[in-house]
């Protein structure tokens, strides 16, 4: 869209949040609420963005900053204090940055939807608006601006809760704090706003019935409510985490995934899970994490950023920044930590924590073991409680072993160290040296036994 600058008002107090971050950085569907802003304005093509920020100035910039490297270059304009929309709005109109013709005002604390934002702009663009405002009818409006429209349905006025009186409070229709504007219009009438005596701040929203006074066209675009609940509190924070995350579900479940319940199971909008596979209860799937088909996930495992292949099944297990290939099976209670990469058709089983490690085809890990910094071959079977000794206080240092190696149960392998294909590691051995392949090791003091030593010891006693 070369003709827009979208412009995301987000230099607010959030008072009523009690947060000591700001209210636009508070995770919805696993994204900042500024993100989800800012991603529905690059998803239509609106590259153009120039970011209103307050106290929170450094914060917001150096996240969005770190965000968005490479991708855009959002500007940024300080509003030093914050008195109100409409001075937010002024402060940018006033300052050096380029605009386009058409600006897209957006309420930073809105995690608006790409198609919410493409409505409003094809129903601007075609009914040859001045302005067009996103709307909602709700059962509940309070706290929201109501819209006042003429017979014709272009809207006259939006009054303010706190200026409404009782008919307008019944008013079901509200300002989802989404619009768009010619900058002509912007740029003449904003001026014109005037401070409100009541609050003390310049409501953007006073621009509507100065316009519409002056003869101006502003339209309304209906929207789904949910696609417009602002965040002024931590109860709306957690209603639209819930409205997002109903709504995953749903498309989700109709594209072949089985999802156990709508109350215990959080999937990120940005997840993508594949045909057949079945979530179970206290599951919580984050960021960009892919699941393949058929597979079992679940109950209760936290899975971050990581990628799953078919036919896997994870249960009660957290797994971040990971990769698991087809047919493997997880859990229960594994721990799999960044870098790790596990083949197929492996076991991983319980009370198990694997870190920045890769595990070959065929593998079984299945109880009590740490596996740090290793690199593990195919067809290797780990015994119970082998550990790699891989910190030495100062540095990290690597385990690697080959194909088809048994090792026996309690091992620890103090790294580096390598193990050759076909070798075998007896129980409770402490491996320090590297092992031939083919080879047996056994590294564990020889045992004594001292005949009748406790008969001997009772008779003492009873002396
Ligand atoms: C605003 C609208 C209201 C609408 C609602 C929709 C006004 C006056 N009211 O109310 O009609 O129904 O949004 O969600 O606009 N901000 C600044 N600088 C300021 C003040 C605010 O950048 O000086 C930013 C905030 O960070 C926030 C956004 O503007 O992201 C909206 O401000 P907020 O105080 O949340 O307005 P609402 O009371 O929600
Ligand atoms: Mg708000």
């Amino acid at each position: 869209m070369k003709k827009i600058t979208a412009i995301i008002l987000a230099a607010g107090k959030s008072t009523r949040m009690k947060y000591s971050i700001t209210k636009v950085l508070r995770r919805v569907s696993g994204r900042a609420i500024l993100e989800h802003v800012i991603e529905s304005c690059l998803g239509n093509g609106i590259n153009d963005i120039v970011i209103v920020a307050g106290n929170n100035y450094s914060e917001l910039n150096k996240f969005v900053r770190e965000k968005y490297k490479n991708i855009i270059k959002p500007r940024f304009v300080l509003q030093k204090q914050q008195m109100g929309t409409a001075h937010a709005v002024k402060v940018v109109l006033n300052s050096k940055a380029r605009l386009k013709d058409n600006i897209l005002i957006l309420n930073g604390d809105v995690p608006v939807s790409r198609k919410t934002i493409r409505n409003l702009i094809n129903e601007f663009f075609k009914q040859k608006n001045d302005g067009t405002i996103a709307v909602s009818e709700i059962p509940n409006p309070e706290g929201y601006g109501r819209i006042i429209q003429d017979f014709k349905g272009n809207i006259i006025k939006i009054v303010e809760e706190k200026d409404a009186n009782k008919k307008e409070k019944q008013i079901k229709l509200i300002n989802g704090g989404i619009y768009i504007f010619t900058k002509k219009s912007l740029r003449k009438y904003i001026n014109k706003i005037k401070l409100n005596p009541k609050k003390k701040e310049y409501y953007f929203t006073d621009i509507v019935e100065i316009m519409a006074n002056d003869g101006k066209k502003i339209g309304a675009k209906l929207t789904p409510f949910k696609e417009l609940t602002g965040v002024n509190n931590r109860l709306q924070l957690m209603e639209v985490a819930e409205i997002k995350n109903r709504d995953m579900i749903i498309k989700l479940s109709r594209r072949g995934v089985t999802i156990r319940d709508f109350n215990t199971i959080f999937i990120d909008d940005t997840v993508k899970v594949g045909r057949e596979t079945v979530i179970r209860y206290y599951t919580n799937l984050r960021r960009n994490t892919k699941i393949g088909q058929r597979c079992l996930i679940g109950p209760g495992s936290i899975i971050e950023n990581t990628i799953v292949g078919n036919d896997v099944e994870i249960i009660k297990s957290i797994i971040r920044e990971a990769k698991i290939q087809d047919k493997t099976r997880v859990g229960p209670y594994s721990h799999l930590r960044a870098g790790t990469k596990i083949g197929r058709n492996c076991r991983i089983g319980n009370f198990v924590e694997i870190k920045n490690s890769k595990i070959g085809n065929n593998t079984k890990v299945a109880h009590m073991t740490y596996l740090g910094d290793a690199v593990i071959g195919d067809n290797v079977n780990i015994g119970a409680g082998t550990i790699t000794c891989n910190y030495d206080g100062t540095q990290k240092h690597k385990t690697i072993i080959g194909n088809n190696v048994f090792i026996g149960s309690g091992v620890k392998f103090i790294a580096p160290v390598e193990i050759g294909n076909n070798a075998v590691i007896a129980a409770g051995s402490v491996i320090t040296e590297d092992v031939p392949p083919f080879a047996l090791a056994i590294a564990r003091a020889r045992q004594e036994n001292k005949l009748n030593w406790a008969k001997k010891m009772k008779r003492r006693k009873q002396k």
